[in-house]
This record gives structure tokens, sequence and C-alpha cells, in this order.
């Protein structure tokens, strides 16, 4: 931290000073995580922003969620630590190609993960998030046909636990892609006793292995819940910290990467953000989402269908 600068008691200050809240997703690093006034997954963060009564909102995560945020809050200047806090898998559907791919399913209800760009959700009919996919596709009637972008992994998931045949788009994330086979296979043997938590952003090799899986939140309520004392913990490891704090006598042991040296199992654009950042941007006010207002529109209603049915 900088010299001099006690990042903690500034935020604080420079929360209240300028009537701001700050919302962070559990893939945020620990220190994030303890200053915020919100914490939650996709789906909680998108609804404590639809509610915000706050001047300004600083979002602790990646850009699609910051965005979201200002899509349900036009009227509210919306902040984000680093604007270049991206997601791959936003990134792997981009809107031209998409668009074209839209166009050769006629008739299909688009159904769209939350972890895409505002151009790609005003291509959209609704929304969902990894906590109410499966609700999400169940709420569409059985014989209308349903893309589902821009993830490969939890499109083929939801398709198995809806039990519906779906047009994917081929998004995946980096992070949950990664995640080695082999080094889970081992850390079971080595921990026979644990449990293993997945997200559904993991490719099926890896859920196969899984006693659960969820989105963050329900992998949180999950480990909390269950009787077991030790968990391998197949999703971004910022997540860990939050899984500590609620269960400080459990043991949360993260998955790894083949590569020993990789700190893969850290989403590196949510990890862009850091405690100097969050304070920075509370001070200068930058940086700040922007987007058109057409755009705006467009996109927020496949959003407002979503959190009318979740
Ligand atoms: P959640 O909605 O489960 O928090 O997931 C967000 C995300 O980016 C997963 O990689
Ligand atoms: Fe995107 Fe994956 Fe990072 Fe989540 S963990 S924000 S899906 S790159």
């Amino acid at each position: 931290l900088g010299p001099g600068i006690d990042y903690f008691e500034e935020i604080e200050r420079l929360k209240k000073e300028t009537d701001t809240i700050l919302l962070a997703h559990y893939y945020q690093e620990g220190d994030i995580q303890d200053v915020a006034d919100f914490i939650g997954d996709s789906l909680d963060l998108a609804r404590r922003a639809q509610a915000v009564t706050h001047k300004r909102i600083l979002f602790a995560g990646v850009h699609f969620m910051a965005e979201t945020a200002k899509i349900l809050n036009p009227t509210k200047t919306v902040l984000i630590p680093d604007m270049a806090a991206g997601c791959s898998l936003a990134e792997s559907c981009p809107p031209g190609p998409f668009a074209e791919f839209k166009a050769a399913h006629p008739d299909h209800v688009v159904v769209t993960y939350i972890n895409c760009t505002a151009e790609i959700k005003a291509l959209s009919d609704i929304i969902c998030t990894s906590t109410n996919a499966v609700d999400i596709v169940n709420s569409i009637p059985a014989d209308q046909p349903i893309i589902f972008a821009p993830d490969r992994y939890l499109g083929a998931w939801v398709s198995k636990r809806a039990n519906r045949d779906m047009v994917l788009w081929d998004g995946s994330c980096i992070v949950h892609e990664t995640f080695s086979h082999k080094r889970l296979v081992q850390l079971k043997v080595r921990h026979s006793e644990a449990k293993v938590v997945a997200h559904p952003e993991c490719p099926p090799h890896i859920l196969d292995e899984a006693d659960f899986i969820g989105s963050t939140r329900k992998i949180l309520n999950f480990v909390s819940d269950d009787p077991a004392t030790t968990f391998i913990v197949v999703t971004e490891a910022g997540i860990i910290h939050q899984m500590k704090k609620n269960e400080p006598e459990k043991t949360f042991i993260p998955a790894l990467n083949d590569d020993e040296n990789c700190n893969c199992n850290n989403c590196p654009f949510m990890k862009l953000n850091t405690l100097e950042k969050v304070y920075q941007a509370l001070l200068t006010g930058q940086p700040e989402i922007e987007m058109s207002e057409d755009l705006r529109q467009r996109a927020e209603k496949p959003l407002l269908e979503m959190l009318a049915r979740s």
C-alpha cells in the first residue's frame, strides 16, 4: 500500500462523503470484499444495483457487471476500479458474428448469460445468471427452440439439467476451462473426506467429479450447510476468502491447473482491481461506465425480463 495512506479508512470516508455504495463480487481480492457494502454473485449484484439509492455506484467486479449496474441505473454515476477488467466469456461473443448466428436460427428465443456486453444483451430476449439459468430455460415453452450464449459449458450443463436441446454459442471462461482434471483427481485421492464444489462454467469432465455444482452464492451456501468439513473448490480462488470468513473451522482447498507456476485459478480480469484503484476511483470519480441511451434501453429489456422471472 502507498506510503502514509490508510486505504481502509480513506475508502470509508470517501464513500460517505461522495454518497457512493461499493458493490463487490466474490472473486475480488479479500481486502476489497472486506471494505465492500455488499458482496454477491451476478444475480444478487444485479438485484442490489437495481435498488440503489446512493448517487454513485463503485462496482468492484468486471466490466459487464458494472455495465449491468449502469443499464439498471441510467441516472447514477457508475464507476469501476479498472476499465480493463474484462471477461474472456464476454470477449468470446462479439456482436457482429453473434447477430449472424442469430439470423441463421430464426424463431429461436435467445437466452444469454449475463457475462456478455451490452451489445449482446441488446440482441437477446432474456438474460440469465448461473443461479437462475435452469429456471429461466424451464420457463420457456417446451416447443420453443432456444439459442444459449455465450458459454458452451454452462449451456451444456443447463441443457442436461433442464432436459432441453439448445443451440450453443462456442464461448468459454479461461479460468474455469483450464482446471486440471489430473490434479483434481489427485486432490480427491489425497483428501478422500473432501467434497468437490464446482461452478457450471467448468467443462463436463470436471463437473463429473463434483459433489455440488452451482453459482458462487449457491456454492457458498452449500459449504455452510453441508456437514463435510473439507472442500475442494473448483472455481475462482477469490471465493475462498468468503468461505473462510463464513466457516472458519472448515478447510478449503483450491483446485489447480496443469501448469504449477501459473496462478490460473485467479481471474486475471477480476484481479486487475486493487484496493488502491478502489480508493483512486472514489477520489477522482473515474473511470466511469458510459453508454448511449439507445443501447441502454435495448440491453435493459432482457435484463428486466430476467429480474421479473427470478
Ligand atoms: P456467479 O454469477 O456465479 O457469481 O458467476 C460470475 C462469474 O463470472 C463466474 O465466472
Ligand atoms: Fe469472466 Fe471467467 Fe473471469 Fe468470470 S472468471 S469474470 S467468466 S473470465
